[in-house]
C-alpha cells in the first residue's frame, strides 16, 4: 500500500489510524501510524504512535486500542503515564524511563534494530542489572544477539566503552540452527532471523565499543573454549530450549555471587515449553526466577 498524504499533522494521521483500527482494519491502521511516524520528530507523539503499532501483535487489536485510549484519556499527560508494549500494559506506575531524555533518545535511535514496538521496559530491566552489576567481579555475556538491539542500547546508556569489563555476544548470525528450532518456530525462523541481518553488520555497529567482542558460532559448543571465567550479568535470548538449557548447565557457575542472569524470553505465551523446561531446571535445583510482565526472568546469584 502506498500513501500520499498532504497538509495533515501526524495527530490527524493518528487519529485517521485510531477510525481503520477500530473498524477492524489493521492494514490500513498500520500504514498510517507508519505514515505518521515518517513525518513525527517529537519523541513522545512518536512513542504514542508505536505503543499503537504494539498492539498489532497481539490478538484483538481494536479492543486493546479502545482500551490505550481509555487509558490515554485518564490522564491530563496521557503520554506521560501510560505504556503499552507487546503484551504488556502499565497505568497508573510511575515510568521510570518517561522523565529520562536520554534513555528514550537512545531506544528511538536503536527501535529500527528490533522487530518489536515499545522495549521500553525490557530495555529498563537489562539496564538496571547491568549497572547494578558494574562491581560485581566478571565480564558481561549475551547469547542471542540478533541486530545488537539490547546490548547496544545499554553500552551506549552506560558509556561501556569506559568500562573495564568486557562484554561477549554470542549468535549464529544466521538464525536458530535447524535441528535446535521447535516446528512451530521453523517459519519465524526462517522469516525474521535468516538472511535479515549479518555478522558484518553487527560487528561494524559495535565497532566504537573495543571491550565489546562480536562472536559467531553455535550455543553451546562455542562456549566451550570461548567463553569468560567470571560473568558478571548473563543475558539467555535465544528463543531456543536446548541451547539455552545447555547455556544454563555451562555457565550458571560462572556467574560471580551478585551477578544477574536474565532470560528474556522466560514468560513469553509464545516460549511456553522453554519456561517449563526452564522453571524444572531451576526447581531442580532448589533455585528460584523472578518473572516479570515483561516476559523476562531474573535470577540473582547468591
Ligand atoms: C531474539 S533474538 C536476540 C535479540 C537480542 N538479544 C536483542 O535483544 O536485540 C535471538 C537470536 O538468537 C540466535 N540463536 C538462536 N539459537 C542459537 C544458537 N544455538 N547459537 C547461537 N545463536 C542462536 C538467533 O540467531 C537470533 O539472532
Amino acid at each position: 500500500m502506498k500513501l500520499t498524504l498532504d497538509g495533515i499533522s501526524s495527530e490527524q494521521a493518528l487519529r485517521m489510524a485510531d477510525g481503520a483500527a477500530l473498524a477492524g482494519d489493521a492494514y490500513l491502521a498500520n500504514a498510517l501510524y507508519n505514515w505518521a511516524l515518517k513525518n513525527e520528530q517529537d519523541v513522545r507523539q512518536r512513542y504514542r504512535l508505536r505503543m499503537r503499532m504494539g498492539l498489532f501483535r497481539g490478538r484483538h487489536p481494536a479492543l486493546m486500542l479502545r482500551l490505550l485510549r481509555t487509558l490515554e484519556e485518564q490522564r491530563a499527560d496521557p503520554s506521560n503515564q501510560v505504556f503499552v508494549g507487546a503484551g504488556m500494559a502499565t497505568w497508573l506506575k510511575t515510568i521510570p524511563f518517561m522523565d529520562d531524555e536520554r534513555f528514550l533518545a537512545l531506544e528511538e535511535k536503536h527501535a529500527a534494530l528490533l522487530p518489536i514496538a515499545n522495549w521500553h521496559w525490557n530495555l529498563q530491566v537489562v539496564l538496571w542489572a547491568v549497572q547494578q552489576t558494574a562491581a560485581v567481579e566478571g565480564d558481561l555475556v549475551e547469547l542471542g544477539v540478533f541486530k545488537g538491539h539490547t546490548t547496544l542500547f545499554t553500552a551506549e546508556y552506560t558509556g561501556f566503552e569506559t568500562s573495564a569489563k568486557r562484554w561477549f555476544l554470542y549468535d549464529t548470525f544466521d538464525g536458530i540452527p535447524d535441528d535446535q528450532v521447535r516446528d512451530d518456530w521453523k517459519e519465524v525462523n526462517k522469516t525474521l532471523y535468516k538472511g535479515t541481518y549479518s555478522y558484518e553488520e553487527v560487528v561494524e555497529r559495535f565497532a566504537p565499543f573495543p571491550n565489546i567482542q562480536v562472536i559467531r558460532g553455535r550455543v553451546p559448543e562455542i562456549l566451550l573454549d570461548n567463553c569468560p571465567e567470571k560473568i558478571s550479568f548473563l543475558h539467555i535470548d535465544l528463543n531456543n530450549t536446548p541451547a539455552e538449557i545447555a547455556a544454563l548447565d555451562l555457565l550458571i557457575e560462572r556467574i560471580s555471587p551478585h551477578g544477574i542472569l536474565i532470560l528474556d524470553d522466560y514468560c513469553w505465551e509464545t516460549a511456553r515449553p522453554q519456561f517449563e523446561a526452564e522453571r524444572r531446571w531451576f526447581a531442580e535445583r532448589n533455585l528460584h526466577v523472578l518473572p516479570l510482565p515483561t516476559g523476562q526472568g531474573v535470577f540473582i546469584k547468591t
